[in-house]
Parts: structure tokens; sequence; C-alpha cells
């Protein structure tokens, strides 16, 4: 069924903003960048990509009599943060599970940030120890038996709301909001560059976009450091979000990229180009980017302009998806 029949709970203030980076792109010396700003996207402890997705997995929340979200992610998970946010928003109660993801010595990684901001919004946050992984857990599974053998009814929302049937719709309501937002700016963006790690966020604009006329290149840039887990996963994703929004037709490979190297080793660890991005963002733009996902994203888009991969004569949307509250845990890189 067409996206606009799939019932939606409102969590962001509307389309999210659309500007012009001029600095930056005066900087790089070519290529017209933008940014589209889920960090600013809603009221609820600063929003993000997953606060868009949950617009889709609310309704059927709330149609199943869900009294808990649950939900996993590591220490400082943006996602676990927004499910915090929206369960309080729609009074239900969040569990959260937060593996050990990113081995960081920070000594209040635990404390401040996204994890800081969970437990003010009152949800009842379970550290575990267990390493980064996008699949099913133990620890999760045995959550949501603790909800049902309380006589709650859990709703469970598999990290990033990704590996779920309706993870993939936020983001393919994202593509045609930009549509629109093309149509008052009287610009297109030829060439999206966002960044990947559970998939949905990518793959929901992938399968958006190819319900529109005007094919354009949608650059995934890997921030997982395991891109054929990635890559599979936004396959997978795009093209199950293309057939749930009736799209006819099989998205071709070519429609569907993910590019590595500015991930490093590790997810979760900033490497050089990770930090000159953030720098540079910030000194150019007042343009604050986290170390986990949108440096390397950025890095990824500073590069891919220098190279002229992306060449000077396009525009650029680059999807800002938020994640800023992370940082504090990053504080010792920034001293001097
Ligand atoms: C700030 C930020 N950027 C990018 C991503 C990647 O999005 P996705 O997991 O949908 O690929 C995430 C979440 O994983 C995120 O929190």
């Amino acid at each position: 069924m067409p996206l606009s029949d799939f019932p939606r709970h409102p969590l962001t203030f509307g389309p999210s903003p659309v500007h012009p980076l001029e600095r930056l792109s005066r900087h790089l010396g070519g290529a017209a960048i933008w940014a589209k700003r889920e960090d600013c996207n809603s009221g609820l402890a600063f929003g993000g990509n997953k606060t868009r997705k949950l617009e889709y997995l609310v309704p059927d929340a709330l149609a199943q009599g869900a009294t808990h979200l649950v939900s996993i992610g590591g220490v400082q998970s943006n996602h676990t943060r927004q499910v915090a946010a929206v369960a309080a928003r729609i009074g239900l109660k969040a569990l959260l599970v937060q593996e050990s993801w990113v081995d960081w010595p920070d000594a209040v990684n635990d404390r401040v940030g996204n994890i800081l901001l969970s437990r003010i919004m009152g949800a009842d946050v379970r550290l575990v120890d267990a390493g980064f992984g996008i699949g099913f857990k133990s620890s999760w599974e045995r959550a949501l038996a603790e909800v049902r053998d309380s006589g709650g009814v859990p709703y469970p929302i598999p990290a990033g709301a990704s590996d779920h049937r309706l993870g993939g719709l936020g983001f393919a309501n994202w593509a045609e909001e930009v549509r629109q937002q093309e149509r008052e700016l009287g610009i297109f963006f030829d060439t999206i560059v966002v960044c990947s790690v559970t998939g949905s966020t990518q793959a929901g604009m992938i399968a958006g976009f190819a319900g529109q006329d005007r094919p354009r290149r949608v650059l995934g840039i890997d921030g997982s450091a395991k891109l054929e887990e990635t890559a599979a996963q936004v396959a997978k994703i795009a093209r199950n979000t293309a057939a749930l929004i009736g799209l006819d037709g099989e998205l071709s490979d070519d429609e569907i990229t993910v590019l590595a190297g500015w991930a490093g080793d590790r997810y979760g660890i900033p490497v050089e180009s990770t930090l000159d991005a953030i720098r540079l963002s910030g000194r150019l733009e007042g343009m604050i980017i986290d170390p986990v996902y949108e440096g390397k994203s950025m890095a990824g888009l500073i590069d891919l302009v220098r190279t002229g991969e992306i060449g000077k004569d396009s525009t650029v949307l680059y999807a800002h998806l938020g994640g800023q509250p992370a940082l504090n845990a990053y504080s010792a890189l920034f001293r001097s």
C-alpha cells in the first residue's frame, strides 16, 4: 500500500530544516553542499533519525496494547535514548538493554550523554556485557520475557529500529519530504550522503527515492567497520520497504551503495579523519557532529568532494542524523 496510507504518529516538528553549508562548500572548492537536519527534527530529547522511524512503529505498538517499548543498543546508543523519549511522550515504559558495543575507556561513558538522558526520562536502563552486533541477543530476549512475566505487553524494537517490518518507512517519508522541499527551494539534490550502520535510514531513503521520477545517488558511508554486513542489511531493508510501499520491480544492486573507508577498524572509535571532519564542521559552520556516526559520514563527504568523485557541479544533501549527546563521552579527544 502507498506510504501515505500507513499510520504515522507525529513525533517531529514537521519537515526537518534544509540549509546550505556555504563556508564548507567554498572551503572544499566545489559542489554545493546542503544539510538536512535530523538533529533538530523534534522536541523529544534532541531528536535524530530514530525519532522519524519510530513515528511508524508507535501506531503498531499502541494497536498491540503495548505497555513497554523494549530495545537494545550500545551504552551511548542514540537509538535507545530516542526510544526512552518516545515512551515518555506516549505514556509507556521503556526497558533498554545497553551493551558494551564500544571499547571506549572514558571513565564516564556509562553516565553521561545518551544514557544520562534516558535515565532522566525514566527508562529502565540495563547495562550488559556484550559486544557490537545488530542481531538478536539473549539479553534482549530475557528483557522481553521479564516484561511478559510481570503481566506487561512488550513491544520489541531491534537495534536502530532497523530489522523491523516498518523500520524503513520513516526515511521513505524523508525522501518524499526532500522532494517537497526541493520544489519549494527550486533545486535538485543529485547526491545524498548518509551514514549507515543498522541500515534502515539509508534503506528507507533508497526505497523512497526509487518511487520518484528523477534518479539520484544515495551514497551510504559505512560507520560499522563491517561493510559486508551493513551493505547486506541496507539491501534487504531497502527491498522489503520498496515492496511494502507497493513499488513495482526489484531495486537493482547499483541503486544500493555503501562505501567503506572512513569507519576505521572499529565501530564507535573515531579516527583522524573523523576528528578533522568534526573540527571542520564546527569551525566553518557551527554545525556539531559526533565521533561515532556523522563525523565518519562527513569525513567521507569531504574526501569524495576533494577527489572529484562528487563533481564540482553537484548539489549534495548531507543527511545530519543527530547523535551529538554521545560527544560527552569523548571529551578527552578535544582538550587541545
Ligand atoms: C547519529 C546517527 N547517525 C547514523 C546512524 C546510522 O543509522 P542506521 O542505523 O539507520 O544505519 C545512527 C544509528 O545507528 C545514528 O544514531
